[in-house]
């Protein structure tokens, strides 16, 4: 055994080992614990040598085997199984020792167990970890916040095992209490929006171009060697060719259309709600997967109703235009979660640097992309930027995408093929870009019926009219 290791990970699931096992492959000796042996035995025979990587089921042996301060990850399920966690680590550490969770834990759990950790003299960190099992293993985006002076401690290990953009660490201090999981949160939800809209684009050009799985995998691998290079694109284009092992054909045609979430998507639309800071591309990808999820109403449904036939295309130019489209749409995700993270910042006290959040995107996380670099470039040209779409640099992009945006939203609607996503990013620019929207009737309409008051275009002061009289 190692004199004392340099980090401590609790819960060796997938993630938890491939995390833990990256952090050794980057110098660090680590030390795991799980209550399941056969989990801490599978560490220890991956790790190959003890003094590098090591494991317990015993608490007080995980605690004493870490050097101080001690810097702890959790990989376990986000909810209560945190707060078990630390209560069982709790009597065992000393004051500065640091917990960090690295779960997609609750924004106003993070501030509840920072509150609570702090009068004990203990750091805690929420930080969000993205990339799934690949990216813990060869290098995930970190998305921590918390104490900035506890970080220090925690920031070689994480610059080291993160996944580099340009040599440059996906991970940096983000904020104070929630600030990482917060972050976290919003990249879930464009995740959602991303993933919607990719679904929309392929349902499009199955149907209306006629497109085979083959024909699908060159068309998204072609748009991955271009502006929308991205990990979704790139793994959307792997999927297409994926046979099936248990079958004939491609797997992806065998694939029940019931989409799950672990409500990471629905957080940050519950939450945007409160801010009052539109996001109706994320909304509406997660009412489509509980849209989704209603698969027999659906088949009744589409009993009941006729369809409109696609209306013909000509194949070529519609790969062409649905490569705009997703280009469209895949900004105004982004400008929408980057509005909402903008105004968090305010109202959470956050100060949270967008620039730096869109760095530390570029690579290693879910929503890796092209376009994050010139989002990196737009917040470094202007850090109070209030949305991408006042960007000198963004409104070329957009104009030039923007006309094949609406020529594939009228035809999907003409054609009775869904495109909520894409129809929503388009409404949401054009109404965004409105400099007058009809809700002057709105006004009206609620002092009309509950004299509500409203304000007027050409004089200063609060108006109130009795309109039936
Ligand atoms: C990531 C992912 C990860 C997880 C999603 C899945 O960044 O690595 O976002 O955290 O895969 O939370 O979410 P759903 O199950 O809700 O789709």
């Amino acid at each position: 055994m190692a004199d004392k290791y340099d980090f401590g990970l609790v819960g060796l699931g997938v993630m938890g080992r491939n995390f833990i096992l990256n952090v050794a492959d980057n110098g660090f000796t680590a030390f795991g614990n799980d209550l399941d042996k056969e989990k801490v035995n599978a560490l220890i025979e991956e790790g190959g040598d003890a003094a590098k990587v090591n494991a317990s089921t015993d608490a007080v042996v995980f605690v004493e085997a870490l050097s101080t301060p001690r810097k702890i990850m959790l990989l376990v399920p986000a909810g209560k199984v945190v707060d078990a966690v630390i209560e069982g680590l709790l009597p065992h550490l000393e004051e500065g020792d640091i917990i960090i969770d690295g779960g997609n834990s609750f924004f106003t759990d993070t501030d509840r167990r920072e509150a609570y950790l702090k009068e004990k003299g203990i750091n805690f960190f929420g930080a969000g970890v993205s990339g799934g099992a690949k990216g813990a293993r060869k290098g995930p985006s970190i998305m921590p916040g918390g104490s900035r002076d506890a970080y220090q401690h925690v920031k070689p290990i994480f610059e080291a095992v993160a996944a580099k953009y340009k040599g440059e660490p996906c991970v940096a201090y983000l904020g104070p209490k929630s600030a990482g999981n917060y972050v976290k949160m919003v990249h879930n939800g464009i995740e959602y929006g991303l993933m919607q809209l990719t679904s929309e684009i392929y349902d499009l050009l199955k149907k209306a171009g006629g497109l085979t799985n083959e024909e699908l995998h060159a068309t998204f691998a072609s748009w991955n060697a271009g502006r929308l290079q991205s990990f979704l694109v790139e793994i959307t284009a792997e999927i297409f060719e994926q046979k099936d092992d248990l079958g004939d054909g491609h797997l992806v045609d065998k694939i029940l259309d019931k989409a799950k979430q672990k409500g990471t998507g629905k957080w940050t639309s519950q939450n945007a709600m409160d801010l009052g800071i539109p996001i109706p591309t994320i909304d509406i990808a997660v009412s489509m997967r509980e849209i989704s999820a209603l698969k027999q109403e659906r088949i009744k449904a589409d009993e009941l109703y006729d369809r409109p036939t696609p209306e013909s295309v000509v194949k070529d130019s519609l790969a062409s235009k649905a490569e705009q489209a997703l280009y469209f749409a895949f900004i105004m995700a982004y400008a929408q979660g980057m509005h909402q993270l903008a105004d968090a910042s305010k109202e959470y006290g956050y100060e949270l640097d967008l620039g730096e959040i869109a760095k530390i995107w570029r690579a290693g996380c879910i929503i890796r992309a092209a376009l994050l670099a010139d989002i990196t470039e737009a917040f470094k040209a202007d850090a109070g930027l209030q949305n991408l779409l006042l960007s000198p640099s963004f409104v070329e992009k957009v104009k030039e995408t923007v006309g094949a945006t609406r020529e594939l939203v009228a035809y999907g609607a003409n054609s009775g093929i869904p495109l909520p996503g894409l129809s929503n990013a388009l409404t949401y620019f054009d109404a965004y870009t409105s400099s007058r929207l009809p809700l002057n009737l709105i006004q009206a309409q609620r002092d009309y019926f509950g004299s509500h008051t409203y304000e007027r275009i050409d004089k200063e002061g609060i108006f109130h009219t009795e309109w039936e009289e």
